[in-house]
Formats: structure tokens, C-alpha cells, sequence
């Protein structure tokens, strides 16, 4: 196990990501600090509910067209950023099996160190040729220092692409181009914009696992920073930005109330109804997606998309 992130290194980002962003007008945090282990593993209840269809659909593109990614990529190396569970991951590693075993090394890469290790221990377990390396890192930071050479597939899938800001992602994309060389190939897992109440539903399901899940960046406060958040206090709101074109997750405080962060020496006010922005989910259009490929120069090599057209899944290239 490799880690670019130590116990220190986190502590130190998130107080920074936290006085920054409860400083602000209006208040926000960025999504990454929802992922302690609780957080990973509502992640994991989420993909499983009736409303939340992006995991299935890519579930299904992956289950129809990993034996062809394996043999247009013939990668040496899969290197996932944001690998969670990596469930939908093993069927790659199936098709890399079936197809002749050119695949020795997987290596998986989450800045959620405890979920990220069990879950590189339970795939290391299932597929013992392969050597299986997991990195604790923030791809945001550390695209530079994550293993190269051979022929890397790097797959960054559930559309966690989406869950960064416009301005970032296209660095994200222009950084991560930077780091590959000729025969890397990069596939990436992107929602699409669809009817807003199918959406909305998604990211607020009947059973609460999503307001859970959102509310886990407050839990994540008070147990690293030392922070009194009333987490109960705090409703989950989720609403479709159709400008912008993205899901926009927020916390809404129900009273007025104070907070205090111990360890950053803070206290803020949230007056009765003040909204908190917790995370954007952009949902793309292929223009929008072959466009911010090309200004990164890189090539769009394949699209798929499921039967109904609601998620895709890109392979790209360095241009030439
Ligand atoms: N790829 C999986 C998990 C998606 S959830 C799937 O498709 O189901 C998003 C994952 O990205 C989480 O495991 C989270 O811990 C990780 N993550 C979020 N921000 C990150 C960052 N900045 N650096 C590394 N990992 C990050
Ligand atoms: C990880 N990411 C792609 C998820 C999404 O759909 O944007 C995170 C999530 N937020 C709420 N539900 C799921």
C-alpha cells in the first residue's frame, strides 16, 4: 500500500477545505470529505436503491463491453481513481483474464484509506495473479506521483468526474493528460442529462440514504475537527440547476443555531433556512464531453451508453 496522504496530511486539507468553505458567503464544503468509512459505505447503500440508476447503467455498459476495452486498451496496468469498492471494476479484471492475461498490476487509488484497503484486500484475494497496490491519494493533488510505465488503463467510473466543478475538471482532465503517455487509455463513467424528476429522485430517495450520506460531512467535521454540529439539524436538500446543468446537494439548516469547530478555534452562525452547498453532480450532453476532451487533448476513441440512453462510458487517448 502506497500513501500520499497520511492521518496529517488529510487533517490538515480538511481543516483548510472547512475554514475555508464555512468562512464563505455562501457557505460550502467540497464533496471529497463526505468519504470517512461511514461515508463510503452509504455511498455503497445508495448504488443500490431503486432511484439511484447510474451504477446499474454503467454496470451494464462495463458487463457488455469490457472484453472489447480489453482488447482495444491490452493495459499492463489498471490505475482507478476514486476506486471505492471497485465492485463494477471486477468485471474489466474478468475481461482482462478471459482475454489473454496481459494485465499484472491493479492499482487502485481513494483518498477513503480504510474502505479503499479492505476493499483492494478482498479483490487481491479474488484474483491472485494479479498484483494489487492501493494508494491513498487525492487524485485532485497526486495524479503526479501515481505509478506510471507499462500500458495504463486508467478508469475513473461512476461519473465522480461530474462531482467536480467545471473550471476543475477541465485542469483535472488537462493534468491527468500530462501524466500519460503513448498506449495509456483513459475510460471514464459520465451521466447524462435526462428529466429532471428522475434526477431529483435520485439524489433524494424515499428512504433518507442520500440525506444520510450528505449529512456525513457534518459527522466528519465533529469527529476530526472536534466540531458540535447537530447533524439531526440539518435537512438534505437536492436540486436540479438546469443552467448549469447539474444535481446541486445541499444542507439546509432548520433552526438558527451556532457551531463551534474546536480544533480550528471557529464558531459560525447558520441562520434558520441558510443553505450549504455539499456537492454538484453534472450530467453531460456529448458535445459538452467531446469538447472539454479535445481542449485536453485528448482523444475520444469510444462512446457507449446503456439501452436507454441514460449513462456513458468514454475510452479516450493522448491526441497524436
Ligand atoms: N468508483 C466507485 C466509487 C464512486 S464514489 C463507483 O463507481 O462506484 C466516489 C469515490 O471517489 C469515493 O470512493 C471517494 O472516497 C473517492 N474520492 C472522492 N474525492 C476524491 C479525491 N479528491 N481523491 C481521491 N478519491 C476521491
Ligand atoms: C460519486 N458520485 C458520482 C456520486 C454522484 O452521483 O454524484 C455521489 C453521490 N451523491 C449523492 N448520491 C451519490
Amino acid at each position: 500500500m502506497d500513501r500520499f496522504l497520511t492521518a496529517d496530511d488529510l487533517e490538515k486539507a480538511l481543516r483548510q477545505d472547512v475554514m475555508d468553505g464555512l468562512t464563505g458567503e455562501p457557505k460550502s464544503l467540497p464533496p471529497k470529505w463526505f468519504y470517512d468509512e461511514r461515508g463510503s459505505a452509504l455511498f455503497e447503500e445508495i448504488t443500490q436503491l431503486a432511484e439511484y440508476y447510474p451504477t446499474r447503467c454503467e454496470r451494464a455498459i462495463i458487463a457488455e463491453r469490457a472484453p472489447e476495452i480489453a482488447v482495444a486498451t491490452r493495459a499492463d496496468t489498471l490505475l482507478e481513481l476514486g476506486a471505492g469498492s471497485g465492485e463494477k471494476t471486477r468485471l474489466l479484471l474478468d475481461a482482462f483474464d478471459a482475454f489473454d492475461g496481459t494485465l499484472g498490476e491493479y492499482v487502485p487509488v481513494d483518498v477513503s484509506g480504510d474502505f479503499l484497503v479492505a476493499a483492494a484486500d478482498q479483490i487481491a484475494g479474488d484474483y491472485p495473479a494479479l498484483a494489487v497496490r492501493a494508494v491513498v491519494a487525492d487524485y485532485e493533488q497526486h495524479l503526479h506521483l501515481l505509478p506510471t510505465g507499462g500500458r495504463r488503463l486508467i478508469a475513473f467510473l461512476g461519473g465522480t468526474i461530474g462531482n467536480m466543478m467545471p473550471a476543475k475538471r477541465i485542469g483535472f482532465l488537462q493534468g491527468l493528460r500530462a501524466t500519460m503517455a503513448p498506449g495509456d487509455t483513459l475510460l471514464f463513467g459520465a451521466d447524462l442529462v435526462k428529466e429532471k424528476a428522475r434526477l431529483v429522485r435520485a439524489y433524494d430517495d424515499a428512504l433518507g440514504v442520500t440525506a444520510e450520506f450528505n449529512r456525513n460531512v457534518l459527522h466528519v467535521i465533529n469527529d476530526r475537527l472536534g466540531g458540535d454540529f447537530v447533524p439531526e439539524a440539518y435537512e438534505h436538500v437536492a436540486v436540479w440547476d438546469a443552467g448549469n446543468e447539474w444535481i446541486e446537494m445541499r444542507l439546509r439548516s432548520t433552526v438558527d443555531q451556532v457551531v463551534r469547530i474546536e480544533v480550528l478555534d471557529l464558531t459560525v452562525r447558520f441562520a434558520e433556512g441558510e443553505e450549504m452547498r455539499t456537492e454538484i453532480s453534472s450530467k453531460f450532453r456529448m458535445e459538452r464531453l467531446s469538447a472539454e476532451l479535445e481542449a485536453a487533448k485528448l482523444t475520444l476513441d469510444r462512446c457507449w451508453t446503456d439501452a436507454d440512453g441514460d449513462f456513458s462510458l468514454v475510452l479516450a487517448a493522448p491526441a497524436a
